[in-house]
C-alpha cells in the first residue's frame, strides 16, 4: 500500500537546483525545477552515480558521471525508453514535500 512520507522542506532546494536525502534504505534526489518539484531514485542505473547532481535541461537529468539522461516527471532513460528509473510522486503541504512510496 503507498505511503506518503516527508523527504524535505521546500526551502532545502532552492530553484533550479537538486539536493539527495535519506529515505528508508535508499536515496531520493528531489528537484526544484521551473516551480515544480520531482522526486526520482538518486542512484543511477547505469554506475550509480548521484542523479542529485546531474544537470537539468527540458525536463531531464543528465547524469553527472556518463551523461546519461533520464526525464524528471517518469524517469525514462532518454536511450532506451523501454529502461526506467523510479519516480515517485510529489506533493505538497505547507513548506513540507511528501513523496509517495509504494
Ligand atoms: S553512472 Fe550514470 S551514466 Fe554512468
Amino acid at each position: 500500500m503507498p505511503e506518503k512520507v516527508i523527504i524535505a522542506k521546500t526551502s532545502d532546494i532552492p530553484p533550479g537546483e537538486s539536493r539527495a536525502f535519506p529515505c528508508r534504505d535508499r536515496m531520493i534526489a528531489v528537484f526544484h525545477i521551473d516551480n515544480q518539484f520531482y522526486a526520482m531514485d538518486d542512484f543511477c542505473p547505469h554506475q550509480g552515480a548521484s542523479l542529485a547532481g546531474g544537470w537539468v535541461h527540458e525536463g531531464c537529468v543528465a547524469c553527472p558521471w556518463h551523461a546519461w539522461r533520464f526525464r524528471l516527471d517518469d524517469g525514462t532513460w532518454l536511450d532506451n525508453p523501454k529502461i526506467k528509473t523510479d519516480t515517485f510522486p510529489v506533493t505538497i503541504q505547507n513548506d513540507d514535500i511528501y513523496i509517495e512510496l509504494p
